[in-house]
């Protein structure tokens, strides 16, 4: 698991706790709400009770000013009393619907997949504007809430600046992989839109077998480099119309390990699932395949959702060697292949979500 997956993981942590909180402070201002009304009433009609019930309003800012500037303490103190409890009872409906704002933010920056966006930060800012609500029962532990919600606001713009920074560099990565992709595809013989079609089978199964949408994006972006061992085996042999020989059959083998060491020392996280996609795509769960002979769970599951899209799409397909093979006759090959040539999981998921497969078939189809 990445850095990135695991922070995201934590900060959901975290949200649900605080999101526990929430629920529990909610309950706890019902409550204070509904006592500070009872208690509004029993003063009314128990006078004796006062002494108790002022400890309950004697933080509230509002009813200290009541009582200075509107002259309460002139008034019959159980109507003093009276108009105290209600005063606070309303401050704790007011601090309830606060924490109701507040839970539903942090829900909705919990669940996002890119928390940090210039409207979560302008969100946070004008939410930030409601803690002042809280002037009404302690002004300096409002003010310094207000503080902190306002500089959390800046944080939120400075994350939301840094990731459309990152989106952008991913966006320019991306291309570069899809055209370093292409050239791949005119060097490996292989006509029209193998690639693209490969890529967009590898996202519908990935999808379908549960990944996010942000990991289907990248898998579906590793998968365009899975050839790319090919720029290093000669046009002749990958151009060859005809049967090939036993060796010229073993160098084109040779791809998937070129490929790994082309990709061995480039960083990013988008890349190194591309070099395992390269390396593994040939492999097989039943050790048959190629070049590391793995079996089943050695092989990575991206590997083994990029070899039955490939697979697929190459029968599908008309080479220099071969002719392009009806679609129900390629789709009952892999679902032969199951726990043999391919993972019968990812079987399972081609045949749940092929007639999405067979429409970006009609869609991409080669010129
Ligand atoms: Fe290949
Ligand atoms: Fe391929």
């Amino acid at each position: 698991m990445n850095k990135l997956t695991d922070t995201k993981i934590n900060i959901r942590r975290l949200g649900k706790t605080l999101g526990l909180i929430c629920n529990i402070a909610e309950l706890v201002f019902i409550l204070l709400t509904v006592a500070g009304i009872l208690a509004a009433f029993t003063s009314l009609f128990y006078p004796d009770a006062i002494s108790h019930l002022n400890r309950l309003f004697s933080q509230n800012s509002v009813y200290r000013l009541l009582l200075h500037f509107a002259g309460l303490t002139q008034m019959e103190p159980r109507y003093a009393a009276a108009i105290g409890c209600t005063v606070t009872a309303i401050t704790f409906g007011v601090l309830l619907l606060f924490t109701r704002i507040f839970k539903r933010m942090l829900l909705r920056l919990i669940s996002s997949e890119k928390p940090f966006t210039l409207e979560t930060a302008s969100a946070v800012r004008k939410y930030s504007l409601f803690i002042l609500i809280l002037l009404l029962y302690n002004p300096v532990i409002a003010v310094i809430l207000f503080l902190m919600a306002y500089l959390f606001s800046y944080l939120v713009k400075y994350g939301a600046l840094i990731q459309q920074k990152a989106d952008e560099t991913s966006r320019i990565q991306g291309e570069m992989i899809v055209s370093f992709a292409e050239i791949t595809e005119n060097k490996s013989g292989q006509t029209g839109q193998h690639i693209r079609r490969v890529a967009e089978y590898t996202k519908v199964l990935a999808r379908e077998l549960g990944f996010s949408p942000e990991e289907t994006e990248n898998i579906g972006l590793a998968s365009t480099m899975h050839d790319i061992g090919k720029l290093m085996i000669p046009s002749e042999i990958l151009d060859k119309p005809g049967k090939l020989t036993d060796a010229e059959y073993g160098i084109i083998k040779t791809h998937p390990t070129y490929g790994g060491q082309l990709l061995e020392n480039v960083e990013g996280d988008i890349i190194r699932l591309a070099r395992t996609i390269a390396l593994e795509h040939h492999e097989r769960p039943d050790g048959r395949g190629y070049p590391g002979a793995l079996k089943g769970e050695e092989i990575s599951l991206e590997g083994r959702i990029v070899a039955v899209a490939d697979v697929y799409d190459a029968l599908t397909s008309r080479r220099s060697y071969k002719e392009a093979w009806t679609e129900d006759k390629a789709f009952q090959e892999i679902v032969k292949g199951s726990g043999t040539q391919f993972d019968p999981r990812v079987v399972h998921a081609f045949q749940t979500a092929y007639p999405e497969i067979r429409h970006i078939q009609q869609q991409y189809r080669d010129a």
